[in-house]
């Protein structure tokens, strides 16, 4: 057993946020799934929104969220990071983000659903530069330890105690060492989830392999509520390759003026879904190439920006057209085939404006959290700054609240007398290629009350595998995973079947308008 004043699982740029402002007096150990730069963070492309230019506004900022959040954004939420936005990024140049400038000031870029020019960017790979500038400073601060290779399996609560308490109190977590195979229990006196999303759920993602919603299942099944899980975020431009399956076209293609075409007549399309065009909200843009290619029978359709100087793209997009080009793609000449595909889970676990959950002791940011920033649909380029936002509160009501956490207490350690070795890995496997399909194509962008339901079956069969098997064997990565797939499909599921309603990211044909009072689906364990 380890303790520690804080444990941070995540070290994507909610975790190292956090993190860093911690470490200025508490001691922290950062725990990674994988590898450090595994998560989220290192594969944005757009950039980090910022009311930063002149003829800008807070009051435009918040209302563009608003409209793409379909008005079930929680407006004191949207004001905290909107207002927050311009210190965020002033700290990260502070850390050295080599952020892209344009004379004296930072370049700003345009996507999807923002009425002004507002995205703070490094060329076309944002997260790999903000995730570098955080790691170095967390690697050279002495209160921070970073350990990779550590698959959370559960929260430590109350009912780990060696005297078995119902507090609810939560001590930490039990990981398992991926190169030991060792399950440890790390306790401390506060514990922060900054997990990331739970993209992998579904067959087609742009998110990378750890997205499997560890941090919202494990909230769960201590008991904190979660919610809006219905709220699945798909990009409407994902390469279509059969060899690389998740690579992402950033919005800004279509930001700096990339056009939608039907690659069979080449019609731009957009303008006739959306006065916004290639611009509008990204439920909007998605459906739309989604209802083209359903109705042509097409495998994708062309993202063309080739209309633009050859100088100009490459300039904007430098690694973009380097992968593109690899691929055969040339930008600046041919356009791109793209695919709708999950890009971001909206809903989470419930916190509120000082990353609080509903269990003492335990708090979380980022992707993993619903904090009513995004409401029923993200706003291209908030999610960053909500980890920023979100870390930094975290790490401040912890800090301004020290003497108040208690030292953890004895707790027990993890129990492997009842398992042994798996011998049928195929198991696994199978259910997670299972689960993937089973969302894709029950649980996508539109949807019906019958595929809901199909969807809640096959989950309620395959949880039913999974456990038994889980409740026998030695725990792996692979399984913890696959759980915490199942446990994720499972509410997103029964959000969508409680919402009877159409609103933003989540269309039913069976509920196709949108009701008056916008209400979030709060499940409750
Ligand atoms: P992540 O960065 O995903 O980090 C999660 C961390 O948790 C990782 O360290 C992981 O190892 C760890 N972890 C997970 N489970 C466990 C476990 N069980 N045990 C231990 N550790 C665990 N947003 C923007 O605002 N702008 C953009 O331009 C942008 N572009 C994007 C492009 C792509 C391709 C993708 C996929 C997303 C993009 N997003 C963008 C969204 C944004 O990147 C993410 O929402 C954000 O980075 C999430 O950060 P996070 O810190 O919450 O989680
Ligand atoms: C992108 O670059 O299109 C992604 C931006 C985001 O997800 O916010």
């Amino acid at each position: 057993m380890s303790q520690h004043d804080v444990i941070i699982v995540g070290s994507g740029a909610a975790g190292l946020t956090a993190a860093l402002a911690l470490a200025e007096r508490r001691k922290v150990l950062v725990l990674a799934k994988g590898s450090l730069t595994g998560g989220s963070t290192a594969w944005a492309q757009g950039g980090i929104a910022a009311v930063l230019d002149a003829g800008d506004t807070f009051e435009e900022h918040i209302r563009d969220t608003m409209i793409a959040g379909a008005g079930l954004n929680r407006q004191e939420t949207v004001e905290f990071v909107v207002e927050r936005a311009p210190h965020a990024i002033e700290r990260l140049v502070q850390l050295g983000v080599p952020f892209n400038t344009e004379g004296p000031s930072l370049h700003l870029t345009r996507e999807g659903g923002h009425s002004h020019r507002r995205i703070v960017h490094v060329n076309d790979a944002t997260g790999w530069a903000v995730q570098e500038a955080l790691l170095n400073a967390a690697e050279k601060h002495p209160n921070i330890t970073l350990k990779p290779a550590q698959s959370c399996i559960d929260l430590i609560t109350g009912r780990h105690e060696q005297r078995y308490s119902s507090s609810g109190r939560v001590w930490g977590v039990y990981a398992l060492d991926e190169v030991s195979g060792k399950v440890e229990a790390h306790t401390a006196r506060a514990t922060i989830l900054a997990t990331g999303g739970a993209g992998r759920v579904y067959q087609y993602s742009t998110a990378p392999r750890g997205a499997t919603g560890d941090g919202i299942a494990m909230a769960w099944r201590a008991g904190g509520r979660v919610s809006n899980m219905e709220m699945m975020q798909f990009h409407p431009t994902c390469l279509y390759n059969l060899e690389v399956k998740n690579f992402l076209i950033t919005e800004a293609v279509r930001g700096e003026g990339g056009h939608l075409l039907n690659p069979r007549t080449g019609h731009r399309f957009m303008p006739d879904y959306d006065e916004r065009a290639e611009l509008a909200p990204r439920d909007i843009v998605a459906r739309a190439i989604d209802a083209e290619i359903k109705r042509d029978g097409l495998d994708f359709v062309h993202l063309d920006i080739s209309h633009q100087p050859a100088d100009f793209v490459k300039h904007h997009f430098p690694n973009i057209y380097e992968k593109l080009l690899e691929l055969g793609i040339d930008m600046t000449t041919q356009p791109i085939p793209v695919v709708p595909a999950q890009h971001y889970t909206c809903g989470g676990i419930v916190i509120d404006l000082d990353g609080r959950t509903d269990l003492p002791g335990l708090y979380a940011a980022g992707e993993c959290t619903e904090s009513g920033l995004h409401g029923a649909n993200r706003l291209a380029s908030n999610s960053l700054l909500e980890c920023f936002v979100f870390g930094e509160a975290a790490a401040a009501h912890i800090l301004d609240h020290w003497d108040a956490f208690d030292q953890p207490p004895p707790v027990r350690g993890w129990d492997e007398s009842r398992v042994t070795n798996s011998d049928e890995e195929v198991v696994i496997q199978q259910n997670w290629t299972e689960i993937r399909r089973c969302m894709w194509n029950y649980v996508g962008i539109v949807r019906t009350t019958k595929r809901l339901e199909r969807a809640a079956h096959r989950i309620t069969m395959l949880t039913a595998e999974v456990e038994d098997y889980y409740g026998h064997f030695r725990v792996s990565t692979d399984l913890v995973e696959l759980r915490n797939l199942l446990q994720t499909a499972e509410l997103i599921v029964r959000s969508a079947l409680a919402r009877h309603e159409s609103r933003g990211l989540h269309y039913t044909l069976d509920y196709p308008h949108t009701l008056k009072v916008a209400r979030d689906t709060v499940l409750v364990p």
